[in-house]
This record gives C-alpha cells, structure tokens and sequence, in this order.
C-alpha cells in the first residue's frame, strides 16, 4: 500500500474485554487485528503438544527453531494454526493457560515473538491494525500513533471472566485471574498507563459503550497526526 498502515497499541489485564474490544474496533475502523496473546498461547500449546516443559527456559528456546505457526488478522475470519493444525480453540484451554505465563516470562521468547509482531504490522494490507497485549503501547510498538490501556475494576473483570467460564466458581475464577495477572505482571507492567499512552477504563461501560470510546480515541489521535 501507499501509505504506512495505522498502528493501535492495545494493553490491560485478563478479563478487560481486551480481545473483543479490540476487535471489534478493527472491524469498526476495516483494519486487520493481532491478538499477540494468542501467539504466546500457540508456543504453550506446541510446548505442550512436543511434551517440552515450558519452565525450562533453555528447551523453550531451542524449540523456537521450528515453531511454525500463522495467526489471521482480518477481524472476520480469525484463527490461529501450528504447522498444519488449527488451535484456534485449543490454545484456550485451562492447561494452555496454566503454562502460558512462564513461557512469555523468557526474554528470547519475547524478542523472537515481538519481532514477528512487527512484521505482521508492517505488512498487513489492511489501511491500519489494532495490536493487542500487555506489552504493545510499551516495547512491540511505542511509536504507534494510537496507544491505550484498557482497563476495569478487578470485579468487574472477575464478573466478565465468570460469564464467558459458566461452570467454575467465581472464587476459582477470581484466584486464577488474580494469579496469572501476578505471574504476568512480573515480566511487564500492563497496569498504569506508560507516558502518552490513553487509559479507556471499561468498569461503568457496556460492551458497545467500550468500543465507542476506543474508536473515538483512535479517530481523535489519528486526527491529530
Ligand atoms: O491475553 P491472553 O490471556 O491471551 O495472553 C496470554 C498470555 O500471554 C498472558 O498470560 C500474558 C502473555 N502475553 C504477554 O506476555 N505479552 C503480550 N503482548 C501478550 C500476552
């Protein structure tokens, strides 16, 4: 394309409506969408798969060689596939996510990874792509033009949470939201807003209310570059 593609730096904690919103944003504005968090989960699930003990940082690594996978960024046909098998829904497993945070805490991991992102975002085909993580407004894309943190209360992060999991308990989903926001915040602060980077805190909103206040914080920046 003509120009370079828009690039809108999505963070914030599990359970934000971080995912959804995003791409339900991407569609908004026909721009691609990259949920970077599935492509760590895509590394659990192959560690997994290849029975390689995600806590072992130097079989990790070695691994990445041939850790073949492609993600979809068009917002209407997502997917995300290893070698030939799609793990679209696979990588959302309790065991996937149990294994996820100790293989993104390993820095090659994340190099290797961020640099895939960039490429992605580079070469999309798309006028713009909303990128989507914990780390995106701060290390994959701190230059992007449009950067938000999208936030909510722990509560109401653990009452989204406990919708989309009927079955478990609130208290079994709020102890692993809480562990897991732990783990992950170790490795890189997705919970205050960087400098220059817009919070959109989605506590008192509805889903269509959330997305408005993207959208307008998208169209207000862009309008001032
Ligand atoms: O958003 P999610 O729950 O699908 O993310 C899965 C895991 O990947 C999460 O435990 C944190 C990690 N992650 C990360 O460290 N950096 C990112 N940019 C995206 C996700």
């Amino acid at each position: 394309h003509a120009t370079v593609p828009v690039v809108v730096a999505i963070d914030g904690p599990a359970g934000s409506g971080k995912s959804s919103v995003s791409r339900a944003t991407a569609r908004a504005l026909g721009f691609a969408y990259l949920d970077t968090g599935a492509s760590y989960r895509a590394l659990a699930w192959n560690l997994l798969d290849k029975r390689v003990d995600p806590s072992v940082p130097d079989a990790v690594v070695a691994s990445l060689g041939d850790f073949d996978f492609a993600i979809g960024t068009d917002p209407d046909a997502y997917f995300v596939r290893v070698g030939a098998t799609d793990v679209t829904e696979a990588i959302r497993e309790p065991r996937v996510t149990g294994a996820v945070s100790a293989v993104a805490r390993i820095p090659e991991v994340r190099s290797w990874l961020t640099e895939r992102f960039r490429s992605i975002m580079r070469d999309t085909a798309f006028d713009g792509i909303v990128a989507e993580g914990r780390d995106i407004t701060t290390v994959v894309a701190p230059d992007a033009p449009v950067r938000i943190l999208l936030t909510a209360d722990e509560e109401a992060r653990m009452a989204r949470r406990s919708k989309e999991l009927t079955g478990e308990s609130a208290a079994a989903v709020g102890e692993a939201l809480r562990t897991r926001d732990q783990a992950d915040s170790r490795v890189v602060d997705f919970m205050k807003a960087a400098d220059g980077v817009t919070t959109v805190d989605s506590t008192h909103l509805d889903f269509e209310q959330t997305v408005s206040a993207v959208v307008g914080v998208v169209n207000d920046r862009v309008a001032r570059t």
